[in-house]
């Protein structure tokens, strides 16, 4: 027997799956490490818990499967965390990830120095605090002495391929995160380099997903020797290869920590306005087009730790059916760390509307779930209003878990929703990227043909549909009414 193992270093933890060449996933490992917000508005992690958990992980499947035949690993990483490298490649801060939203000022500097427009014609995005360029500035700004001693900075899973096999590298598709690359001709952008003040010698050399980096160190776990390792690439880009979105017309729900809706492209220059981002994709010379809702998966978290820190999930949403669409006039906005798509505002805060003393834990449930799916619903519809025509969305992660919930999805997105047999997302992504670095499949998409299957779809029930659609203009109007109310809560924040 042979197998690939795909590596996604997550936001909550890490997953390790090996998948044999049918593309049954043989063994998974999951392990979680710690995620610090010391004030609001923080979001970090401590890079050498990555590699620890990672290895951990590797170890225990190591004893799952036998590590001699493992013919390659890649990885999928959480996109645009600043990991900040000093002379001996050592970190020198804790990593500042995704969903901190400390950049604000940065980003009002980089739209100055840029200029709005040319930043979306070379990065194909706009300045947002998640990105990695902003935080660049953040700490250069806030910690000089500390910035003066960088040599380089990574991403978070490059730095843990690094730590593995000592090379320095970053794949396209999370370099695409950073805003200082130049999208279309996948090069770093001196322009937005040096008109920001970051000095190009910072940035790594730049591969794609596929491309072999070099081998697993020998020594790290026992019996992984001489395995090759593959770039890997964004969870995003690595979820949409694990779903089957490689060609045009293929749709994405993804939901783990954050959630995204996101759609293949193979436009070199699309003409982007900034509403949802353009990133390259793991696949060679295609693209993606994503809408980014901050708190998906983690507002149910939130929820559950809060409140039912000992149901465990399937138990918390197991009636979740008792109650009806619309949760008894209940609406819930899942801006816990404020919102990407289609408002980026890091000030924004969520909230519960319309509570009253019937509602019971379940309705909450459903009405965080239900919350969730209208904000990812609202990237839906930036795609529907760009002329795209969906009527069919893959969906993988956490909200590919639940039964009632991919109904719930299929109602409010008004689209057939699919399930495939493993709902792994990224980590199969991460997988599928070794076994075509490997050679088992002449191309990703021969790949994706014998891996994925499809085990059941959900189709829009009716009256469903009909309830969703005047909720959902409810729902939109929530951020509008709460907007300036947070603006002002803000110097309450801690
Ligand atoms: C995408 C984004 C998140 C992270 C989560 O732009 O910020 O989806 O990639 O890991």
């Amino acid at each position: 027997m042979s197998y690939v193992v795909g590596i996604d270093l997550g936001t909550s933890a890490v997953k390790v799956i090996a998948v044999d060449r049918t593309g049954r996933v043989q063994a998974e490992v999951s392990r979680s490490y710690p995620l610090h917000h010391p004030k609001s508005g923080v979001s970090e992690q401590n890079p050498g818990d990555w590699v620890e958990k990672t290895l951990d992980a590797l170890h225990e499947l190591t004893k799952e499967i036998p590590a001699s035949d493992i013919d390659g690993m890649s990885f999928s990483g959480q996109m645009h965390g600043l990991v900040l490298l000093d002379e001996q490649y050592q970190p020198l801060r804790p990593a500042i990830l995704w969903n901190d939203t400390r950049t604000t000022e940065q980003c009002r500097t980089i739209e100055e120095q840029v200029g709005k427009e040319r930043l979306l014609e070379i990065a194909k995005n706009p300045a947002l605090e998640g990105f990695t360029l902003p935080k660049l500035l953040w700490v250069k700004e806030n910690e000089p002495d500390l910035y003066e001693k960088a040599t380089l900075f990574l991403l978070p899973k490059d730095y843990v391929r690094y730590r593995f096999t000592g090379e320095l590298y970053m794949d396209y598709s999370d370099a695409a995160g950073t805003l200082l690359m130049n999208v279309s001709e996948k090069t770093w952008s001196d322009e937005i380099a040096s008109r920001t003040g970051i000095s190009r010698s910072l940035c790594p050399p730049l591969i794609e997903s596929t491309e072999r980096v070099g081998a697993f160190k020998d020594g790290l776990v026992e019996g992984l020797t001489n395995v090759s390792v593959f770039a890997g690439g964004a969870d995003n880009a690595c979820g949409a290869i694990g779903a089957g979105i490689l060609e045009p017309g293929k749709t994405l729900c993804s939901i783990g920590t954050s959630g995204v809706i996101l759609s293949y492209e193979e436009d070199t220059d699309l003409t982007v306005d900034g509403k949802i981002h353009y990133f390259n994709h793991g696949k060679a010379n295609a693209y993606y087009t994503m809408g980014v809702t901050l708190s998906a998966g983690q507002s149910l978290s939130w929820f559950k730790e809060q409140f039912a820190e000992d149901t465990p999930f399937e138990e918390l949403l197991s009636d979740l059916d008792d109650v009806p669409a619309g949760s008894n006039g209940l609406l819930f906005t899942p801006y816990l760390s404020g919102e990407r798509s289609p408002h980026a505002d890091a000030l924004i805060r969520g909230s519960f509307i319309g509570i009253d003393a019937s509602h019971t834990r379940k309705h909450l449930v459903r009405s965080v779930l239900e919350g969730i799916t209208f904000s990812l619903n609202e990237s839906l519809a930036i795609f529907r209003e760009s002329g795209k025509e969906i009527d069919e969305i893959v969906s993988i992660g956490g909200g590919a878990k639940n039964d009632s919930w991919l109904q719930m999805q299929a109602d409010i997105f008004n689209a057939t929703v699919t399930r495939h047999e493993s709902e792994e997302g990224p980590a199969l992504g991460a997988a599928m990227l070794a076994a075509f670095g490997c050679g088992w499949f002449p191309t990703l998409e021969a790949c994706a043909d014998s891996f994925l299957k499809v085990k059941k779809q959900f189709t829009p029930n009716d009256e469903n549909v009909k309830a969703y659609h005047k909720l959902f203009s409810l729902y939109q109007s929530v951020y509008g009414q709460t907007k300036e109310l947070n603006q002002k809560l803000n110097e309450y924040r801690i």
